[in-house]
Formats: structure tokens, sequence, C-alpha cells
């Protein structure tokens, strides 16, 4: 699809950047009705159209539960689009989008449903004139992961002669190690490995990726980026909203299987990954494996001093009072479930070797803040008074990824006046006044590249199994845990306990 001429004015600093082909693609996304479906991947799609970034022939299957007509679907879609895309919808390529929308009712485990799909899919090609690559998009309830991939194998649509095949699974990829193991190796008895792509949408983000930019495009961090400068990293993916409307999700995953699992390991690895050979699926695959190795397993009676979690009680939050956990519709009254946790992690490898990794993520937290910092070891000698001074404090980079996109270096720099007096400033490079422009939502990068058969941003069946490696034992031990679970004011900087974790001498950033 051809890109639309639009009043937006064009950017001097990103024009010109080349877009990278995609091959004629069918994209069929089960679970087509879903919140993710009419939130993100809907918007996505169109964002992606309005680019010019979407292949000259592409088709949409929608594939869910409840009977409806194509023209209905189609209606759907609109509306999601409307309320949800991070542009006004213009109305031309709207239309020509959805003009390629089909829809296929049915339940998951009915042999039916594959047989129509495909049925849909030959009428498109009948109609092309050539095979057209297929992208199945799993965004179902976990539960149905296995039983599509072996559906769409049973149908015999896992491989189609002259066209690529490739299925994008959503996490959660397993509630535990058992459980990933059991479905990486039931999705790999249909697809190889080359074929599947895990989602983790952070690796869609344009900070998360410029953090290899940042690292490895520059010469001046990298001598220092290691344990001989570095003394700790601190890891937050704050969030001030609750659990709105996802209590039959959020109460069986809990904070450590929502976003430490994959997320925020996925930061970590970015953080203490070697330099890769080439930006490759494999070489940086390869590396941040390794780095999960570095990790040993967690053992029981080490759990309780290198992990916390809670759960928050009302309080007060964007203005107004907001009900705990266990008020929340849905949840039941008597849940342990965690809405908090924080840990202390070591990348025992010789960059690394003693430094701690604390990683922390909430729901009802002060404010959205997703960042990651990095304080230096402090100076080992001060040749002028403190007298005065507002502290001299360690260097501390500060990489945001959300909101305020950017890198920001904390200084020590002398007050103007007559005594040398120091206090802490900050050097700041902000992503939208360094691109006058807005970074395109995750999603949108994530989806082409799966349909361009790029793995990059996608973990591989080993890399999903490294980081269960690390979560399973701390889930199962702090599952195990006998006694009420901590509890922190909604609103608020989190649990005291998170302090308990913390090396002598070190600070949580305040959120
Ligand atoms: C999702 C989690 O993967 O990430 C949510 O399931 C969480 O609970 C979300 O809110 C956070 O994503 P982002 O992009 O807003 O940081």
């Amino acid at each position: 699809m051809a890109a639309v001429a639009t009043t937006e004015p064009q950017n001097p600093l990103t024009a010109g950047l080349e877009r990278l082909p995609v091959a004629p693609t069918t994209l069929v996304i089960f679970g087509a009705t879903g919140d993710l479906a009419r939130r993100k991947l809907l918007p996505a799609l169109y964002n992606l159209a309005h680019d010019g970034a979407l292949p000259e022939r592409f088709h949409l299957v929608g594939v869910a539960r409840r009977d409806k007509e194509h023209e209905h679907y189609r209606e759907e879609c609109e509306q999601s689009i409307r309320q949800f895309s991070r542009r006004t919808p213009h109305e031309d390529v709207l239309k020509r989008l959805l003009e390629h929308v089909r829809y296929v009712p049915g339940t998951f485990d009915d042999a039916s449903v594959y047989s129509r799909l495909e049925g849909v899919l030959d009428r498109f090609e009948e109609h092309a004139g050539e095979p057209l690559s297929r992208a199945f998009y799993l965004s179902t309830a976990p539960s149905f992961f296995p039983v599509i991939v072996e559906a769409l194998g049973k149908q015999g649509l896992d491989r189609h002669e002259g066209a690529e095949v490739r299925v994008v699974i959503e996490k959660p990829f397993g509630a535990s190690l058992a459980e990933a193991r059991e479905l990486n190796r039931r999705v790999l008895g249909v697809f190889e490995e080359h074929q599947v792509f895990r989602i983790d949408h952070y690796l869609g983000k344009e900070t998360v990726q410029n953090m290899m930019a940042f690292r490895f495009a520059n010469g001046m961090f990298e001598p220092l980026w290691n344990r001989n400068y570095i003394d700790q990293v601190q890891i937050t993916a704050a969030e001030d909203i609750g659990i709105g409307t996802r209590a039959g999700y959020y109460d069986h995953a809990g904070a450590l299987r929502d976003l430490i699992q994959n997320h925020m390991l996925q930061l970590l690895c970015h953080v203490a990954m070697e330099p890769p050979v080439s930006f490759t699926a494999d070489e940086v695959r390869n590396e941040k494996v390794k780095v999960l190795q570095s990790i040993e397993e967690p053992i029981p009676e080490e759990i309780p001093g290198m992990a916390v979690r809670a759960q928050y009680a009302a309080g007060h939050a964007g203005g107004e009072d907001v009900p705990g956990y266990l008020e929340e519709p849905g949840i039941p009254p008597d849940s342990t479930t965690e809405t908090f946790a924080a840990l202390r992690l070591e990348v025992d490898n010789w960059r690394w070797a003693g430094v701690p990794f604390y990683l922390r993520t909430g729901k009802r937290l002060a404010r959205k803040v997703t960042e990651i910092a990095v304080t230096l070891k402090p100076v080992p000698h001060l040749a002028f008074s403190q007298d005065g001074s507002l502290g001299v404090l360690p260097n501390q980079l500060i990489l945001t990824l959300q909101p305020n996109e950017g890198v920001s270096l904390r200084l020590g720099a002398k007050i103007p006046g007559s005594r040398m007096v120091i206090r802490p400033v900050h050097m700041e490079f902000l992503y939208g006044t360094a691109f006058l422009s807005q970074s395109p939502e995750a999603y949108e990068r994530l989806i082409t590249d799966a349909m361009r058969g790029d793995a990059t941003l996608f973990t591989r069946d080993d890399e999903v199994e490294a980081q269960w490696r690390i979560c399973d034992p701390i889930l199962r031990t702090l599952e195990h845990t006998r006694g009420p679970l901590s509890q922190y004011e909604a609103g608020s900087q989190g649990p005291e306990e998170a302090t308990d974790i913390l090396l002598p001498e070190q600070s949580w950033r305040a959120i």
C-alpha cells in the first residue's frame, strides 16, 4: 500500500529513511476482537498503512468466536482504529485498508474454522494470481496457543509452496519453566524455529533499541561499562494504573510473570550484553542468552533476601481515591497475587561480577516511569571541601524509556561564586526534541519485522526458557512463603520491604 500525501510536516531528521520491503502477505489474527487486537494491533496496522509500510498486497483476516458478517467486523475494526490510533485516520487510507479485511467465526478447537480459513486464504491468492506469505498472529488466551498451532499444522497451513508462513505468539509464553518448555515443544512440533516470532513488545520500543545504539555506536561509554566503574544498575517499570478490567488475566499472572520474566529481563540483557558481532537475529539473541545464563538460578534459602513481592492497598492515585487490589472487581478477596515485585540479581561473568542489578515493577505506584539508572562508583578522592555542597553524588546515567524518552547524565558542577561548592546537574538528550517526531508504537515495528521474517526483536526458544529458569524458583519460593503479603498504599513508592534487598549504602531512586 502506498503512503498517503498528508499535511503532516516532513521531519528533516528522519526524512529519506528507506522502507524495508515486505512481501505480499495475509495476516490472520486469532482473537481478533480481543483487547490487544482492538487497542494495539489494528491501530498499528492503520499507522503502517498510513506510512506506506504495508506490502502492496495486504489482506487481514480476523478469527474469533462470535458469529458476524465481514462487514460487521470491518465496522468494528474501523471503530478501534478511530479510537486508538496515534494519528487521526486519513479516510482514504482507512477505506483501502478495510477493503481487504475478512472475518472467520468459530472456536479455536473446531477443525472447520481452519478449513474455512484456508478457503479465504486461497481465494485471496486466486485473485492475486500468486502465493501470498501468511502470518498467523495468536492474540488469544494462552491456553489456545498450542491448540491453534496444532490445528494449523493438521490443516497443512504451516507451510506454503512459494511463500513464507510465520506464527507470531503473544505473551505470556507459559506460566512456568515447565509450561514454557512444553509450549516450545508443541509449537516446534509444527513450525521451525525460524518461523516462530514470540512477542515481547518492549523490544519494539524505539528507546530499547536505542540502548544498543547508545552502547555500541559511542566509544565513550563502553570503557566504563563494567564492574570497575559501575556500582549498581536499577531498572524500574512503575505504573500508576491499577489492573483495570484485566482481573481474570492478572490474578493468575502477577507482577513477576507479567513484567519481570519478559520485559524487565530483556532490559537487563540490553544493559549487560556483550557487543554482538552483527545486528542479526542469531548474533543478538546469542548474546542475550549468555547474559541470562550468567545469572545463577536462585536457590530457595537466598530468595527472601533478594526478592520482595507486595500488593497495593487502597490509596490515592491520579487525583482520586482508588480501591486496593483485593477490592478490585473480579479479584478474590483472599488473593495473594503480587502487584509489586523487586529483585536483586547478579550477572556472574567477567564484566559484571559483584554489580547488583535491581529490577522493580508495580501497579498503582506514584507515577508511570520506565527507566534504567546506571550509577557509577564515587570518585576515589575529593580535593575540595564538601562544606556547603549539596552532596557530591556519583555520576549516574539514566535512560528513560517512558515518558519523556531520552538519556540524562548526572554530573557534579560548581555552583557559581567565590567558593568551591558542588551540586549535581543533568545533561539531557530528549528524543522528542532531537528528532522532532513521534516514535512509532512498538507493535508497528514488530508486525512489519514478523512479516519480513526478521526475528531480531523477538524472543528465541532457548531465551524464553533461560528467562523462566531465573523466575521460576523465585515464584515457587515466594508463593509458598507463609504469612500475609506485604502491602503498599496505592499512589506510593511501593512497600517499605523493598529496601530489604538493597546492599548496604544503596537506596532506590524515587519513582
Ligand atoms: C504488558 C503488561 O505486557 O505491559 C501490562 O501485561 C503492562 O500489565 C504493560 O501494563 C506495560 O507496557 P508499557 O508499554 O505501557 O510499558
